[in-house]
């Protein structure tokens, strides 16, 4: 066997800029999760490019960004929307040969339909804010990244595509869905240098799921409600979305890793502060 049989790691380089001239691009990467991303992203050096349909927040995030001396750009568009989204590649392409990162995070529960009350058009508007954006923005940089050597793409879904959620079963579908096609395209994307991988985030607050104006008077069941016991930010989000779009994780692929603090592992058991351990069962809580 010779050498080249047997590539070694990836050199990690400088680890405070993981992303270095690299062009990433984050869809919803205004606000929330998202506007987390390409924050620690252009911190980490990472030309961000950012489609989001809300200018005055990504307006926010370019200026943010550029007042802490990173690189980043706003494109206003509908990720639902084909063509505007296409628009978006256009004028990216304008400036970059390549694009190296996706985030695709875009996704929304609301309006949150009861599955009895919903209808063909509620089941398509899961499908096109939660699955459609995603695939369709695959779709637009894919070449790209194969044509600029590989890449890495993460897909924002979500904790409920991953386990039960009684909510709606059409957006927990259209998040399994998002998972999936994480985990099937690493795999056929593998030999052109394309990494795929997801995330899936649980009780994050953000401006789409605002816990903290929601649990007023309840602060105290934190402890129960999260087996690591706090509320999550997007930042907790942000710092696993590096980490897979970083050479960090060069041997990480097809994979979706629920960003929860622990919800999904506890599977129904809860701390009971007032019995100091775990239980199955609410009245300890
Ligand atoms: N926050 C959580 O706890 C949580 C839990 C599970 C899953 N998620 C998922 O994480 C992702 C981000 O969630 P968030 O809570 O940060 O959401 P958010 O609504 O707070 O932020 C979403 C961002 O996307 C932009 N956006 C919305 N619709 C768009 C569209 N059609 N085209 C382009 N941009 C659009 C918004 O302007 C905003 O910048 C979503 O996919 C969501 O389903 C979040």
């Amino acid at each position: 066997m010779t050498d080249h049989q047997y590539p070694q790691p990836i050199p990690i380089g400088d680890w405070n800029r993981l992303l270095e001239g690299r062009v990433a691009v984050v869809t919803g990467g205004g606000t929330g999760i998202g506007g987390a991303i390409s924050r620690l992203f252009a911190q980490h050096g990472a030309i961000v490019e950012i489609i989001d349909i809300d200018a005055t927040v990504a307006g926010e995030a370019v200026a943010d960004i550029e007042a802490a001396g990173g690189k980043a750009r706003a494109h206003i568009a509908d990720c639902r929307d084909w063509e505007q989204l296409q628009n978006a590649a256009e004028a990216i392409f304008a400036d970059h040969a390549y694009v190296q990162v996706l985030v695709n995070n875009v996704g929304d529960f609301r309006p949150l339909e009861r599955f009895r009350k919903s209808s063909p058009e509620s089941w398509k508007a899961m499908y096109d804010i939660n699955f459609f954006s995603t695939v369709a923005s695959t779709k637009c940089f894919l070449e790209s990244m194969i044509a600029g050597g590989g890449g890495s793409i993460v897909n924002v879904h979500s904790v409920e595509g991953m386990r039960g959620y009684p909510g709606d079963p059409i957006y927990g579908a259209m998040k399994a869905a998002s998972a999936k096609f994480s985990t099937d395209l690493a795999l056929s994307m593998g030999r052109n240098g394309i990494r795929v991988n997801g995330i899936g985030p649980d009780l994050t607050q953000t401006p789409q799921v605002d816990y903290i104006s929601t649990s007023v008077g309840y602060e105290h069941l934190w402890e129960a409600w999260a087996p690591v016991g706090r509320l999550g930010w997007p930042e907790d989000q942000a710092r696993v979305a590096l980490f897979l779009a970083s050479d960090l994780s060069a041997y990480v692929t097809g994979h979706n890793i629920p960003v929860d603090g622990g919800t999904k592992a506890g599977a129904g058991w809860f701390f009971s502060p007032t019995e100091e351990r775990f239980t199955n069962r609410p009245k300890g809580l």
